[in-house]
């Protein structure tokens, strides 16, 4: 470990749950000791037909079994948007996307989008989204969401390293696009901007319009038959050095999604279950899409921005009873008081998951006051694909743990060597490697790959935890750089490399600085090149120049001048040294510090 970190969790409050909770997993202890991912093969299709697409697993059994009229997508979207000046509130049945991801699949045949192509969405959190995603998968291509706030230089970054031959998009996100860059990016899809005049693009790259395409195309189309072993999904993500790293996921992963979402989330099919994520973030695919309805289950997307009171409206309007959320989400929720819950029927609800970052015992003790459901810690990473370690429904746990592994998984806490320590020892989170849905690959990066491994066996997280006597894993911290914000993981690199494009910054060094409602915030300090002086305004234009660059979350909140950002001899950005500067504390060892 790079990094000790000293804040140990103590906790001895117990959340108790009744004797015979009706939950999808009954006995946790037991059914760890016996279960094998062997015996859920045959809960798919593929175990009998040798077929494999998920999109058949997802959407294409359910259409042709008595789930076919079943609501597979409940969305919402009350603000006013373009071409949608009531807002937006729609239903589409498992036979309905069908139909429309197989017109879909039409369209993308038709822009010459073959099996294994990748194809960047690059959309607002709309039907039109899960549409376009379910159409690549039916054609066999790879999709690789985006974030619709991410800005021209993320943009860039991901689809080259992708190397996606097309992308689906909306008109208001198409100047981010910086096609002369991107010499692969051959075919634009455009929703939305109906009637609108198409805007010109390099003569090299073809557009068409997703509304008049769909109109043409036919509803009928068998999906590309795969291997279990072939690509389905690259999500990028930061790491603590280097531009952001393609994540890519297999088709076997989906044996992960189906059991998690069963037994993490006790989904069933009488549920209607709302994941907050956007697909940009691997939460928004694997539990927003490939978990739920490999299950056959309802869900609810609510487009637009966060606001409070449209969040409760939501678990009111088609009464929710399974809600899978973030601890940033809760604290703003928490954030804007009682009477909003209160105000709103909350009573559907009757479970409550949570990922991205430590669920701090406050946040956890207020949902639980208001919903009447103490919310679940789930814990795993881009990488892992799946739930791996969990607290769960039929479960007591412990305020403040992170919980234990999911069955037929095995985490555990082993120090630099690979090798386990003992209870309440501080140490690397790592994984037995090998669960269905680990990545496959960090798309052209075997060496980043490889790092992953490097203690013979494990998966090596990158976070620090111990586990106490009971079994109980609890999340420490990272063991690297890398930043979560709101959830979000940010590489220090990232942002540093933006700042420095600005004329002002000679240097720029990053860090997370914790702060109560986003976990941490990204602060930057800066040294600034001769001819520019310190002052509020700058600060404010630098912030915004990496706004507008990357995306709002990566921008620093904080920002700090410096005479120079201190490095080791090597050139290395001393952040522990920034850290320290941070909260006021002494900078120990600095003998490796250039002059
Ligand atoms: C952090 C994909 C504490 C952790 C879901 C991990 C958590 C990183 C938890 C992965 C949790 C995720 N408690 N920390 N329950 N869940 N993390 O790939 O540091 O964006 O390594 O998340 O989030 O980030 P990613």
């Amino acid at each position: 470990m790079k990094r000790a970190v000293s804040f140990v969790q103590k906790s001895s409050e117990w959340v108790r749950k009744p004797k015979h909770i009706d939950a999808n997993l009954k006995d946790y202890f037991k059914t760890y000791k016996t279960f094998r991912w062997k015996s859920v093969e045959k809960e798919f299709d593929w175990s009998r037909t040798k077929k494999v697409n998920i999109v058949h697993e997802m959407i294409d059994r359910h259409a042709a079994s008595t789930r076919k009229n079943k609501v597979a997508l409940f969305y919402w979207d009350p603000s006013p948007s373009a071409g949608y000046p009531q807002g937006r509130d729609e239903k589409y049945t498992f036979l309905d996307l069908k139909n429309e991801s197989s017109r879909f699949g039409n369209v993308l045949k038709k822009m010459g989008v073959r099996k294994g192509d990748r194809v960047a969405v690059f959309l607002p959190r709309t039907p039109e989204l899960y549409i376009s995603i379910l159409g690549i998968h039916r054609v066999g291509a790879i999709p690789v969401p985006l974030f619709e706030a991410f800005m021209e230089t993320a943009i860039e970054d991901r689809l080259s390293n992708s190397e996606a031959k097309a992308i689906i998009t909306a008109s208001q996100l198409l100047e981010r696009i910086p096609f002369s860059k991107l010499p692969c990016l051959k075919e634009v899809c455009l929703v939305g901007g109906d009637g609108e005049v198409m805007p010109s693009l390099p003569t090299s790259v073809r557009l068409i319009s997703y509304t008049e395409e769909m109109q043409k195309a036919s509803r009928e189309l068998e999906p590309v038959w795969l291997n279990l072993n072939d690509g389905l999904v690259i999500h990028y993500t930061s790491g603590s050095t280097g531009r952001s790293k393609g994540v890519l996921h297999r088709q076997y992963a989906m044996l992960g999604h189906y059991q998690t979402a069963k037994w993490a989330l006790d989904l069933r099919d009488d549920d209607v279950y709302w994941c907050t994520a956007d697909p940009g973030w691997v939460t928004g695919t694997s539990y927003g899409i490939y978990g739920p309805w490999t299950l056959g289950i309802s869900s609810v997307v609510l487009g637009g921005r966060f606001s409070a009171q449209q969040w409760y409206q939501t678990i009111e309007k088609y009464r929710v009873t399974v809600w899978y959320s973030a601890p940033t989400a809760f604290r703003m929720l928490m954030s804007k008081g009682e009477a909003l819950p209160k105000s709103c029927d909350l009573k559907s609800l009757r479970h409550i998951c949570s990922v991205g970052e430590p669920l701090n015992p406050e946040a956890l003790r207020w949902v639980w006051k208001v919903t009447g459901i103490p919310p679940h810690e789930t814990w795993w990473m881009t990488e892992t694909g799946m739930q791996i370690v969990c607290n769960y429904r039929s479960l007591d746990f412990k305020v403040g743990a992170t919980g234990r592994p999911f069955p037929g998984t095995y985490a555990t806490v082993v120090n630099d060597k690979g090798e386990e320590v003992p209870p309440n020892t501080l140490g690397n989170l790592v994984v037995k490697a090998g669960w269905p849905s680990m990545m496959k690959e960090i798309w052209g990066n075997k060496g980043k790959y490889n790092e992953y491994f490097r203690l013979k066996g494990w998966y090596l997280s990158g976070d620090t935890c111990y586990k106490d006597k009971e079994g109980f894993i609890w999340f420490a911290g990272r063991a690297d750089d890398v930043i979560k914000t709101a959830g979000e993981r940010v590489g220090p690199f990232e942002v540093e490399s933006a700042l420095v494009q600005h004329p002002a910054v000679a240097e720029a060094g990053v860090i997370g600085k914790p702060d109560e409602l986003r976990g941490q915030l990204i602060k930057a300090f800066i040294s600034l090149r001769s001819g520019f002086s310190p002052s509020e305004d700058l600060k404010k234009e630098i912030a915004e120049f990496v706004k507008k660059n990357m995306a709002a979350h990566a921008a620093p909140r904080e920002i700090e001048f410096c005479e120079r950002v201190p490095k080791t001899r090597s050139g290395k950005i001393m952040r522990r040294v920034l850290r320290a500067w941070d909260q006021g504390l002494p900078v120990g060892d600095i003998s490796t510090m250039e002059e």
